[in-house]
């Protein structure tokens, strides 16, 4: 400190006391949150107050989030991030910014739906599925697969909305299952059968109106606008591929601490209880129709039971958005 010129010590001075004083208050948790908005803002007040800790969320998508927490490093202001599916989980660890999680943060969710590493955790799940509209499709045309959308019956058939995570995430995992070839093959059959929407509530309402037979996403969409008012989804159904096809794809949504965080005991709580019964049975009662993963908390009827989704086997650890992003942009996706 004695090198520095005096007004600079001054205003380290008045800054550290801005601090002292901020932490009489307690600490106040900094989450950069790439889940859903609406879900963290009415999560994050219930774990406010069953621990008195203070949350601060910022919100961005999982590719802007995890891209902002690697190009920030070791001076992130960032305790914990979460994301609304696995790979910007994986790209943030494979840069080594993620502390080991807590066993009381990892214990409550089953092995698979975690990395064997211990550096973060899935909190919730979302299933895929195809939204279809009855009118324009009957039950027994269902594809079996997600993979038969290609052939020639569903041109003019399909939508999805490749700028969004979520199907960047179902892409990555027909990747896993599949490998290159055939998913090149696949985004290739997509792009000429497929319609493309801004975003995922514009699909089920283009299925739903009857612009367009099908859309690909993830079951919350339709369920939650059930809950509302039917409004965007009474004239649609869904359908669940099962019998683990690529299409029954479960993503899942991580939880992690940052290796650099400033509070990281309250950080560690903080995904604990996002994975406690008493957090998952917040998530499960919220508006969000998102599946708990810690088997003691389940959401209730109409939504199809998590035990009967018949997801296929994939390692959530080492699915790829970058490859993603660079095959949807070969097969002629505007991102
Ligand atoms: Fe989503």
């Amino acid at each position: 400190m004695k090198h520095l010129p005096s007004a600079l010590v001054l205003a380290l001075i008045v800054s550290s006391g801005t601090v002292a004083s901020s932490e009489d208050d307690g600490p106040k948790l900094v989450v950069y949150n790439a889940q859903h908005e609406q879900l963290l803002e009415e999560i994050a007040p219930k774990f406010e107050e069953e621990t008195g800790i203070e949350v601060e969320l910022r919100h961005g998508s999982d590719s802007e989030m995890a891209a902002q927490l690697i190009q920030e490093g070791d001076a992130s202001p960032a305790d914990v991030f979460l994301t609304e599916n696995t790979p910007a989980m994986s790209a943030v660890e494979q840069e080594g910014l993620f502390a080991p999680l807590d066993t009381a943060a990892t214990d409550p969710i089953p092995a698979e739906y975690r990395p064997a590493s211990g550096r973060w955790t899935g909190f919730v799940a979302r299933s895929t599925v195809l939204v279809y509209n009855p009118d324009l499709v009957s039950e027994d045309e269902l594809p079996e697969s997600i993979m038969d959308l290609t052939e020639p019956q569903w041109a003019g058939k399909v939508s999805f909305s490749p700028t969004g995570a979520d199907f960047q995430a179902i892409v990555a995992a027909v990747l896993d299952l599949e490998g290159e070839d055939a998913t090149r093959e696949w985004l290739a059959g997509l792009q000429a059968n497929g319609t493309v929407y801004d975003g995922n509530n514009v699909v089920l309402e283009s299925v739903n109106s009857g612009e367009i037979a099908t859309g690909i996403e993830y079951h919350y969409y339709w369920y939650r606008d059930q809950a509302e008012s039917g409004d965007n989804s009474d004239d649609s159904e869904l359908h669940f591929f099962g019998d683990k096809d690529p299409g029954a794809f479960i993503s899942i949504s991580g939880a992690g601490v940052l290796k650099n965080a400033e509070h990281p005991d309250e950080a560690q709580q903080f995904v604990a209880y996002l994975t406690s019964e008493k957090g998952q049975q917040a998530l499960a009662d919220s508006y969000a129709l998102e599946y708990p993963l810690n088997p003691a908390v389940s959401l209730d009827p109409p939504v199809k039971p998590f035990s009967e989704l018949e997801p296929p086997t994939v390692a959530i650890s080492d699915l790829d958005n970058d490859k993603v992003v660079e095959m949807l942009s070969d097969a002629g996706f505007v991102l």
